[in-house]
């Protein structure tokens, strides 16, 4: 019975039961096969050609995600959104990938394919293995050839130029800060409250105190949705998840009493992380999950935030009836909805 093991000089041994060792040669590489591209200097000159015209195809990638930025800026309908990240994503991918194939055919049909062993050594290097290192990697530029072919290296420092102005254009819908935007929203004194979705011209919703029943549910959003400019906008900041819990549940500040009506609550439905729309109400413990990163709020305290990554509770929306029973919004949210930025106590 014998056992392989390879020796610091790459010969093998093989360890037989009675403790001899008997070597043999390491039987090294197979023999070098030379490709299309090292013997023809016309399929050198192709495959050229061929990768440049990829760095090409590249910028032309990038150049169609910035005339798709600007061209097909998405208005307020959904078919609009989905075609400019269509033409984004197209440009972005074609870009990426053309500048991917191009490198793999660079390596595989002009660059050195000669394999060699390299043996380990100690990972600190002293003067000698770094001036070794500064020799190999001169030679490595010598050997990609990049001096000697100026058509691949022009392209692809062109490709490599175009490729972050995508990602300044990203950047650039970052900004500019939200200002008040977010301390302002649709909701106002007597702005009645309606279902989402039916909250509209034709069947507005509207909500009756007395048609809320202890344990339910509503999606709201305000009335005059319909009429916004932005509607698809002042959705966003607006909407509203209602509940009706038992009123002696509620652990309500003294201040915050007149803000709910016979056990009904209203918050913002923004998740205050990073606005995610808060969804998942649990009956049994009256806890509102955030499903993007499990933020979870407390209706019971103002919702006030029992775990997860939110820093602050879901603002509330203050509510009462009108005259005809009606819930109504006794103003707007008293503090901006969604996420936490740098100006939120700035107004
Ligand atoms: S967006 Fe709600 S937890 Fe992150």
């Amino acid at each position: 019975m014998t056992s392989n093991e390879q020796t610091p000089s790459g010969n093998s041994s093989l360890a037989t039961t009675d403790g001899e060792l008997e070597r043999f040669e390491n039987p090294g590489f197979p023999e070098h096969g030379h490709r299309l591209t090292d013997i023809d200097p016309i399929a050198a000159k192709r495959s050229e050609r061929q990768i440049a015209g990829l760095f090409v195809v590249s910028m032309l990638g990038t150049l169609l995600f910035i005339v798709s930025y600007f061209v097909f800026t998405p208005e307020e309908s959904m078919s609009s959104i989905r075609v400019s990240n269509l033409m984004l994503g197209l440009g972005m991918g074609i870009s990426l990938f053309a500048i991917g194939v191009a490198a793999v055919l660079w390596a595989k049909n002009l660059m050195p394919d000669h394999e060699f062993v390299e043996e380990r050594h100690d990972i600190h290097g002293s003067e000698e293995d770094q001036a070794v290192a500064l020799e190999i990697i001169n030679q490595g530029k010598e050997e990609s050839g990049i001096a000697r072919r100026p058509l691949i290296r022009n392209t692809l420092i062109a490709a490599m130029a175009l490729m972050p102005l995508p990602a300044v254009l990203v950047f650039r819908d970052l900004g500019p800060l939200p200002g008040n935007k977010l301390h302002e929203t649709l909701w106002d004194k007597g702005i009645r409250l309606a279902k989402d979705p039916g909250g509209i011209p034709e069947s507005p919703g509207l909500i009756k105190a007395s048609d809320v029943t202890i344990g339910s549910v509503f999606h709201v959003i305000p009335e005059n949705l319909h009429d916004a400019e932005h509607a698809l906008e002042e959705k966003a900041k607006s909407a509203v998840l209602l509940m009706r819990l038992d009123p002696s549940d509620l652990k309500e500040d003294e201040d915050r009493k007149s803000w709910s009506y016979n056990g009904i609550v209203a918050y913002s439905k923004i998740c205050t992380h990073v606005g995610c729309p808060v969804a998942l109400y649990e009956h049994q413990t009256h806890h509102l999950l955030c499903p993007c990163h499990q933020s979870t709020f407390d209706v019971t305290e103002h919702c006030k935030v029992i775990f997860g990554p939110a820093k602050r509770p879901l603002p509330q929306l203050p509510i009462t009836v009108d005259s005809e029973g009606y819930l109504v919004a006794q103003s707007d949210f008293p503090e901006p909805v969604g996420a936490s930025f740098w100006e939120l106590n700035q107004k």
